[in-house]
C-alpha cells in the first residue's frame, strides 16, 4: 500500500490519468493540423503520379496531378505545402533551379489561382538540378559558396514572382538568407517570408529524400556544407545568423535525433521555429508499421507530439495528410 507522507500528503499522480476526459483535459501539448507542412515533389510531364521509393504513401506528381492531391490536403485541414522539383534535365550549374519555365515557377503559378488560401512554400537549392548533385555549383571539387549565392538568389526571386509565399533556402550556402533577402527587396518583393533551413545537419536520413529527387551527390559528401550532428552550440550560431540576415522563420533539420536542439532554440530565440521531420523519419515509421511492428496511428502521434514538445511551432512532415485526419478524427 502506498503511504500518506509524514505530513498527511497522499500523493497520486494517477489521479489524472483516470479517464479519457481527464488526461485529455491536463494534455500539455496538443497538435493542430494548421502546424503542419506538407512537402511535395513535382515531376516534369503529365499524368504522374509514382510513388517514392523508400516512402509507400508519398509521390511524386506532375502539374496536372497536382490539383487532386492538393485537394486532398486541403480537405483534411492541411493549409500549407512545401514544393520540391524533380527537373527533366540537370546541368552542371543547375538551371532549372532559376529558370523562369523551371518545374517550381509552373509549378506556383498553375496552383496558385485555384488555391488562393493555401501557404505555398518552396524549397530553393540546387541539389535537384545540378548533375552532380551538390546544392551548390562546383569550383574544381569544392562547392563554391560565394557563386551560388547569386542562383539561389535569382531561384528565389523566380519562385516569389511565380506566386509563393515562403522561399526556403536548404542550401547551406553562409550568407544565402541575406543574399536571398536583399535580391527580394531589389525586386520589389519584400513581402516575401524567407524561412531559413538554418540548423541543417548533414544526415543519413536524407536518403529517401535523394531517390525521390534524383540529387544524391555523385561524389564525395555534404558535410563541408551541411552541419555535424554533435554541434548544438554551432547549432544556436546558425540560427542567431540567419535571424540577424533576415529569416522568418528559422529550421532545425531533421527531427527526431535533434530534439534538444529544437528545445534549446525555443528558449534562445523568439521567432517562428520549424522541424523538419525528414524523409528516413518517415520511412523508419512507415516501414515498422507495414510490417505491424508498430501501431502507425499512436506511433505518429507520439513523434510528432514530441516535436511539438520539444518546441516547434511548424512541422514540416510526410505524415502531414495522414495526421490531418487523425487529428480531425479526434486523437
Ligand atoms: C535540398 C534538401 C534536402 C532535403 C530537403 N531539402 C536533401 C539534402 O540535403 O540532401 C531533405 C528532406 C528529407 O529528407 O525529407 N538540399
Amino acid at each position: 500500500m502506498l503511504e500518506p507522507k509524514a505530513d498527511g500528503a497522499d500523493l497520486r499522480a494517477r489521479r489524472l490519468r483516470k479517464s479519457e476526459a481527464m488526461r485529455r483535459m491536463v494534455r500539455e501539448t496538443r497538435l493542430h493540423e494548421d502546424m503542419l507542412v506538407a512537402p511535395v515533389f513535382v515531376v516534369e510531364g503529365n499524368h504522374v503520379k509514382e510513388e517514392i521509393d523508400g516512402m509507400p504513401g508519398v509521390s511524386r506528381y506532375s502539374i496536372d496531378e497536382l490539383p487532386k492531391h492538393l485537394e486532398g490536403l486541403t480537405g483534411v485541414g492541411v493549409r500549407s505545402v512545401i514544393f520540391f522539383g524533380v527537373p527533366g534535365s540537370k546541368d552542371d550549374v543547375g538551371t532549372g533551379a532559376y529558370s523562369r519555365d523551371g518545374v517550381v515557377p509552373r509549378t506556383i503559378e498553375a496552383v496558385r489561382p485555384s488555391f488562393p488560401e493555401l501557404v505555398l512554400m518552396a524549397d530553393v537549392c540546387l541539389c535537384e538540378y545540378t548533375s552532380h548533385g551538390h546544392c551548390g555549383v562546383l569550383s574544381g571539387n569544392i562547392v563554391d559558396n560565394d557563386r551560388t549565392l547569386p542562383l539561389l538568389a535569382r531561384a528565389a526571386v523566380e519562385y516569389a514572382r511565380a506566386g509563393a509565399d515562403v522561399v526556403a533556402p536548404s542550401a547551406m550556402m553562409d550568407g544565402q538568407v541575406s543574399a536571398i533577402r536583399k535580391a527580394l527587396a531589389g525586386s520589389g518583393m519584400d513581402e516575401t517570408v524567407v524561412m531559413g533551413y538554418s540548423a541543417k545537419h548533414a544526415s543519413a536520413f536524407y536518403k529517401p529524400f535523394r531517390s525521390a529527387a534524383g540529387s544524391a551527390p555523385s561524389f564525395g559528401d555534404r558535410r563541408s556544407y551541411q552541419m555535424e550532428p554533435g554541434n548544438r552550440r554551432e547549432a544556436m550560431r546558425e540560427i542567431r545568423q540567419d535571424i540577424e540576415e533576415g529569416a522568418d522563420i528559422v529550421m532545425v533539420k531533421p527531427a527526431l535525433a535533434y530534439l534538444d536542439v529544437i528545445s534549446e532554440a525555443r528558449r534562445k530565440f523568439d521567432v517562428p521555429l520549424a522541424a523538419y521531420n525528414v524523409s528516413g523519419e518517415y520511412s523508419m515509421l512507415k516501414a515498422a508499421s507495414m510490417n505491424g511492428w508498430l501501431d502507425e496511428k499512436q506511433a505518429v502521434q507520439e513523434v510528432l507530439t514530441g516535436i511539438r514538445r520539444a518546441g516547434a511551432d511548424l512541422i514540416i512532415t510526410y505524415f502531414a495528410e495522414q495526421a490531418a485526419g487523425w487529428i480531425r478524427e479526434g486523437w
